[in-house]
């Protein structure tokens, strides 16, 4: 979800008002994903790389949160959607932290549909993570393999993402879902996050359905 401060800027606004925006972008495609039986939505909320950002942005970012949580509870148990945390929240401001507990805890049997939210994520972290939690296990060098790995990231558990959207313009992957997202589609748009709508989720659904995945194998003929 990338575009938010360019968003603002172009208008003129604090970069707050993007991230005000932002929310209600996210909003609206977490409730078109679950109308489409999306079963999994990830979102990149914050990245470990984010605390470089000026301590008042920080702050602002996990009020937001906070109270974007608190108001979506309701709507997330309608629905019947799951929210759950890539990445480590022991590092937030308590009060962001018990907020997102709750939520996760109320929402825990939920199963149309998981939200992942990423916060204080990183790619290259999550994959050091598994290494020391299979070291301390005391695994050995034979019971590691690619599917054994993913035990042990944020996602376990979960498919790997078959469509990664990114807005804004950057042609990059900035550390997100390294790797999960080996055979990835990815769509990136020039459209900034607080401007993109489901009419645009449709267009990308629709790109995603018209590529051949080959994973590897040959052209079907
Ligand atoms: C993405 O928008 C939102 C978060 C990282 C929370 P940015 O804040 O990165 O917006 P730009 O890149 O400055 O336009
Ligand atoms: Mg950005």
């Amino acid at each position: 979800m990338d575009g938010n401060g360019r968003w603002a800027h172009g208008k003129n606004l604090p970069r707050s008002e993007g991230h005000n925006q932002g929310t209600k972008t996210a909003k609206a495609i977490v409730e078109e994903s679950r109308r489409l039986n999306i079963q999994y939505l990830t979102l990149y909320a914050f990245s470990r790389e984010n605390w470089a950002r000026p301590k008042e942005e920080v702050s602002f970012l996990f009020g937001l949160l906070t109270r974007f949580l608190k108001g979506e509870l309701q709507t997330l148990v309608k629905h019947d959607i799951r929210l759950n945390i890539l990445g480590d929240i022991n590092d937030l401001p308590l009060t962001a932290r018990k907020v997102i507990e709750h939520v996760c805890s109320k929402t825990k049997s939920n199963k149309s549909m998981t939200l992942n939210l990423a916060l204080n994520y990183s790619g290259r972290f999550e994959i050091v993570r598994a290494c020391r939690l299979i070291l301390e296990q005391g695994l050995s060098a034979d019971q590691i393999d690619e599917k054994k790995f993913s035990d042990y990231l944020y996602t376990a558990d979960q498919p790997d993402p078959d469509l990664i959207i990114r807005t804004s313009g950057e042609l990059r992957i900035s550390n997100y879902l390294l790797y999960q997202s080996a055979y990835s589609e990815f769509y990136f748009t020039k459209t900034l996050w607080p401007d993109f709508t489901t009419g645009e989720l449709h267009l990308a659904l629709e790109d995603y359905a018209s590529r051949q995945r080959r994973l590897g194998g040959v052209d079907p003929l």
